[in-house]
């Protein structure tokens, strides 16, 4: 398998994104692929710079077995450098990326992260901030399975 770097990004990086990595890394341990990632996650706001996941995705995570680790930091330019694919959660995301790509090859990078679900049929992977329990529930149900069809179509890329 070839090597490749994934970003994850959404608003806040403190829900979606490190939720996503956190997926992702189970699903490269359980393939003993890890050695062929680098996968890391940012948002489009700095405003969580520095802090773990929100306790509310770290609780729900938790019950499904996950750990998340990572610190909030924002998306940067060099970014579009350091990735191979950069998978936004929404087209909020999606927008925000494009705006700060200034080549087409930058822009050919940015990918939407339900287009790789395989069972799921959904358009985006919802906010949960604002919301209650459920919404944390369907962001790793939505996550679970896009990550699943993510390690797919680049396993097949070989
Ligand atoms: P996330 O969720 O983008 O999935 O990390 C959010 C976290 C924080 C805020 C919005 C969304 N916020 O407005 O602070």
């Amino acid at each position: 398998m070839k090597q490749t770097s994934i970003l994850f990004v959404c608003l806040g990086n403190i829900c979606r994104s490190p939720m996503a990595e956190g997926v992702f890394l189970r699903i490269l341990e359980r393939q003993n692929a890890t050695k062929f990632f680098n996968i890391d996650s940012a948002g489009l706001l700095a405003f969580h710079r520095g802090e773990l996941p929100d306790s509310r995705m770290r609780y729900h995570a938790g019950k499904r077995g996950y750990e998340l680790i990572h610190r909030s930091r924002p998306f940067g330019r060099d970014d579009f450098d350091r990735f191979d694919m950069i998978i936004g959660m929404d087209e909020q995301n999606i927008d925000g990326l494009k705006q700060k790509a200034e080549t087409l090859e930058e822009v050919a990078k940015i990918h939407r992260m339900t287009d790789f679900c395989i069972k799921v049929q959904a358009t985006h992977v919802p906010d949960p901030y604002y919301g209650g329990d459920q919404g944390f529930e369907n962001v790793i149900d939505l996550l679970e399975d896009a990550c699943e069809g993510l390690y797919v179509a680049i396993k097949n890329e070989d």
